[in-house]
């Protein structure tokens, strides 16, 4: 049974539910996965997440369809890709079974707590993992905590499928093209939040990152990729700073399952004023349209207007459809929780 939560006006954000999983990679295994009904965790002082940086996490949703069935979308490209942000930052990889068998747990265990289907609202899944183990030298833990909370969310953005203003800064990278912006890193998130906290205060949804080097071409927004729409043509950056999103991904194939050219490669921040449509994808995001991207620093602007473009509407429906059951899911991106 559902709980009675007003669904609707859910925001983006933290939202008490009754259950998280737990486990330690410890004496050079991984452990069993445990059950706490706590919202804290014990840690170690000396943790080397606390002091240089070793944590990652992941998001990905649980999806109840009109069907009234549960699903998960891709889940297993966010087990490895927090196999990779383990990997980048030294940290022990979470074995896919391990993640598979948390995420399930964690969801069944709060199943109260998914949100019906057509309220807007989903159950967001966040797995992190870091380094728990004491260190003071410069070194990785020899303990990690594997952890994956749920918890019910509204839009990322509060407009919902509403177009968004967003700042483009030149000021502030959030990674660096050798560094570590491929992978999901809470420092990544550290580095943008100065820009992200200001161009909310100056009435932004959103900041867009460029490159780092030449601040030419566009990189990504602060907690989502970029795709721009042009004589039937998706186009999104290639850049090794930005985060391979597998919603990006899945719009690739989607846009060119309706007929579309796809093109990844480096959008130059002078392609911005030729663009029909614009917007920001991710999990959170999903689709989230662009009305008007406003460079900081000289404040020119590019605008795509106050209405949804009519390819966007077309790539953000089939995509919530294969995530809600009611479109084919013929790339067998959905995994059906049985028995909630
Ligand atoms: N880019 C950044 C920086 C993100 O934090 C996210 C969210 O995970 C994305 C892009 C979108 O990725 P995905 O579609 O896998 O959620
Ligand atoms: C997501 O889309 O899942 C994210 O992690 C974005 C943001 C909340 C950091």
């Amino acid at each position: 049974m559902s709980k009675d939560i007003n669904w609707g006006e859910l925001p983006f954000g933290y939202f008490k539910t009754d259950y998280n999983v737990r486990c330690y990679y410890r004496d050079g295994k991984w452990g069993e996965i445990e059950v706490s009904s706590s919202e804290y965790v014990p840690v170690h002082m000396a943790a080397t997440a606390l002091h240089y940086g070793q944590e990652a996490f992941e998001g990905l949703k649980a999806y109840r369809g009109k069907d009234g069935k549960v699903r998960l979308f891709r889940w297993q490209e966010n087990a490895k890709r927090m196999r990779n942000s383990a990997h980048g930052i030294l940290m022990q990889e979470v074995p896919d079974e391990v993640f598979y068998a948390s995420i399930m747990k964690a969801i069944k265990l709060n199943a109260d707590y998914i949100p019906p289907y057509g309220t807007g609202a989903t159950l967001y899944v966040r797995p992190l993992l870091f380094g728990s183990g004491p260190q003071v030298g410069v070194k990785p833990a020899n303990e990690y905590l594997f952890m994956v909370f749920v918890t019910p969310v509204g839009p990322y953005f509060k407009t919902g499928f509403k177009p968004v203003a967003v700042e483009l800064v030149r000021d502030v990278d959030r990674a660096a093209p050798l560094g570590t912006g491929h992978i999901k890193v809470g420092g990544n998130y550290a580095a943008g939040l100065r820009a992200t906290e200001r161009a909310h205060l100056g009435g932004y949804a959103s900041v867009l990152f460029l490159d780092a080097i030449e601040k030419k071409y566009i990189d990504e927004a602060g907690p989502a990729n970029f795709f721009g729409i042009k004589n039937n043509t998706y186009i999104t950056p290639q850049s090794k700073s930005i985060l391979p999103s597998i919603t990006n991904m899945s719009l690739e194939q989607i846009a060119k399952d309706l007929g579309l050219t796809v093109e990844r490669r480096k959008v130059p921040f002078d392609e911005l004023g030729t663009f029909e449509e614009a917007g920001a994808c991710g999990t959170a995001a999903i689709i989230t349209p662009i009305k008007k991207i406003v460079d900081r620093e000289s404040g020119k602007t590019f605008s795509y207007g106050e209405e949804v473009g009519k390819i966007s509407t077309k790539l953000y429906h089939r995509l919530r459809g294969i995530q809600e059951g009611t479109e084919e899911d013929t790339h067998g991106w959905t995994t059906v929780i049985e028995g909630i």
